[in-house]
């Protein structure tokens, strides 16, 4: 051959190479949600732009375009609202006050409860308060004495009622108190635990975490190391956690290079899955089968009512089955993530509710009996830490507390309680139940005329907003007044523990419904007709525009007072 022959082969070889990683960076972007969610660094990057201002109390109440009457009223609402907040809730309040400045944790929840352009005068009139002294049935009582049907479900945690993880906690305590604090070798209920568990999730081995997120971290690991690949899909607005890893876009200060975060139920991503060799593992959380490629729905981002959901077993059923299909296919190892939804669907979790069996399996929340957990439960030759022919190449994996005597009590207690027959019975007929009673709440709500729907994955709920308006927030606050209890993301997510009764729910639609009308009798939902979702973003986009040119007060609608309190941060 050649010389020109040689450079003819080599250029055509460069040429086809070069076309064949094209077209794989083009299936990729395919792949990925058009959404800001669906592209991590775009997001942090525009989320770095968005600049803090805030309305002053005239245009807080009508930053819709509402006229000074109908501002006047929501204001008054609101002022009543805050009374009645200052004289309920005053020692919880108080306390919050005081232990808030020195924990983190609670002012990054408080300060996200509203969309920030209302959330320093919200918080300065209508004080939540983050303390509870006791918790009852389906009820929490704050320190003030208020008793409040909880729909917080503990981040989820609450899956049998509260008085059925003390029982745990506290039987389980007594089971391992002999031990006490050792670690590093195991209690007996370890075994009987890993026992259940291979059972629960028809998978051969499993090892114990201290929360969710570690679980996952050891998951993929564990997926790297055995496939010597080194990429993990997740999908487009689903939670596994706050390792960085799994957390790629905004929330997270550091890129996740490692990471493809593709659009779920998509063909196009199962071509990805298809032809790329560097992924390691899928990772799913059955939740997001609520809203596909939609975040954890909070209020803090509930500018408008575009909020959507919509659970359709069949459809995702469908999905999990082709994702299973390629995975085997493709060696790709599927992990179900079930750290939320594991035993609150069905006794096998998310497996045994879909019908589809994965690779991987994460639990956590519920499963530690009312203590801090997070356990992993996978085939063999996937659990492995090392290698029999290679004995330096180990994938490393410890934890001081892992597998501690009080957890492994208390997650004893657990496992042995749900195979009681009144908790079986629970599972009988899940779904009727709960979406009976969705279909309830949302048949009031509309012969009531309330632009409020609620959408659910069996005792996972979130609520949804008929018509377009900016004030959808401050349903959170009415609801609280009423008695209901809800996590710091508010509306976005309702969380049913089990052993609501029929009587118990009546309870729950009674307060929702009247807080949906006082809400509307203060003139929140008041719309002329023009209002739409995409004009209140065009207004926000424009009213951030005007702060980063440094002319947001000379933005005032006509006959507004001066916006007194605008100060880009
Ligand atoms: C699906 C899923 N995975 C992982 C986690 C993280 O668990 P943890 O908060 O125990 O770290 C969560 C927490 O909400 C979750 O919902």
């Amino acid at each position: 051959m050649d010389l020109l022959t040689v450079a003819c082969v080599l250029g055509v070889s460069a040429a086809v190479a070069l076309l064949l990683k094209l077209r794989a960076r083009l299936q990729l972007s395919k792949a990925k949600h058009p959404s800001l969610r669906g592209h991590s660094r775009m997001a942090r990057r525009v989320a770095r732009l968005v600049p803090f201002y805030e309305y002053d109390e005239t245009r807080l109440f009508g930053s819709d375009g509402a006229p000074a009457e109908i501002a006047g009223h929501r204001r008054e609402g609101f002022l009543r609202l805050a009374a009645l907040y200052g004289a309920r809730f005053a020692e919880t309040a108080r306390l919050t006050a005081e232990a808030e400045t020195s924990i983190s944790d609670a002012q990054f929840t408080d300060t996200y409860r509203v969309p920030f352009q209302y959330t320093r005068f919200v918080r300065r009139h209508l004080k939540s308060g983050t303390f509870l002294a006791a918790s009852r049935g389906v009820t929490v009582t704050d320190l003030d004495g208020n008793v409040f049907h909880d729909l917080t479900g503990s981040y989820g945690v609450n899956v049998f009622g509260y008085d059925f993880y003390k029982e745990c906690m506290r039987a389980g305590a007594a089971r391992v108190e002999d031990l006490g604090p050792v670690l590093g070798s195991y209690h007996p209920v370890v075994a009987a635990n890993v026992r259940r568990l291979r059972q629960i999730s028809g998978l051969d081995e499993v090892s114990f975490h201290m929360s969710g997120t570690e679980a996952v971290m050891q998951a993929v690991r564990l997926a790297r190391y055995h496939t010597r690949r080194s990429h993990l899909v997740r999908f487009c607005g689903a939670y596994h956690g706050w390792w960085g890893d799994v957390q790629p876009g905004v929330g997270n200060p550091a890129p996740a290079h490692e990471t493809y975060t593709l659009e779920e139920m998509d063909g196009d991503t199962l071509r990805v899955l298809r032809t790329r060799r560097d992924i390691a593992c899928v990772l799913v959380n059955p939740l997001q089968a609520l809203h596909p490629n939609a975040n954890a729905p909070g209020d803090a981002a509930l500018v408008d009512s575009s909020r959507s959901a919509r659970f359709d077993r069949a459809a995702y059923t469908a999905w999990l089955r082709q994702l299973r299909d390629v995975c085997t296919e493709r060696g790709i190892v599927l992990l179900f993530d079930e750290v939320f939804v594991g035993f609150r669907l069905a006794p096998g979790g998310a497996q045994e509710y879909f019908g589809v069996p994965a690779d991987l399996v994460t639990y956590g929340k519920t499963l530690g009996g009312g203590l801090p957990v997070g356990v992993l439960c996978g085939r063999k030759q996937l659990m492995k830490r090392f290698r029999d022919d290679r004995p330096a190449d180990i994938c490393f994996a410890r934890g001081t507390f892992n597998s501690h005597p009080a957890v492994m009590g208390a997650m004893h207690e657990f496992l042995e309680r749900i195979e009681q027959p009144a908790i079986r019975a629970l599972y009988a007929n899940l779904d009727e139940v709960w979406d009976g009673r969705a279909r309830q709440l949302n048949e009031r709500l509309e012969t009531e005329g309330l632009p409020v729907r609620v959408a659910n994955l069996s005792s996972i709920w979130t609520v949804c907003y008929t018509r377009p308006s900016r004030y959808n927030w401050m349903l959170q606050y009415y609801l609280r007044a009423e008695g209901l209890a809800l996590s710091w993301v508010g509306t976005g997510r309702l969380i049913f523990s089990l052993n609501y009764t029929g009587a118990d729910f009546a309870a729950v639609a009674e307060k929702f419904v009247a807080a949906a009308r006082t809400m509307q009798q203060d003139g929140f939902w008041w719309s002329d007709g023009t209002l739409t979702n995409q004009a209140i973003k065009r207004r926000i986009l424009h009213e951030m525009v005007l702060v980063h040119l440094g002319r947001w007060t000379a933005s005032r609608p006509a006959g507004h007072a001066p916006a007194r309190s605008a100060r880009p941060a």
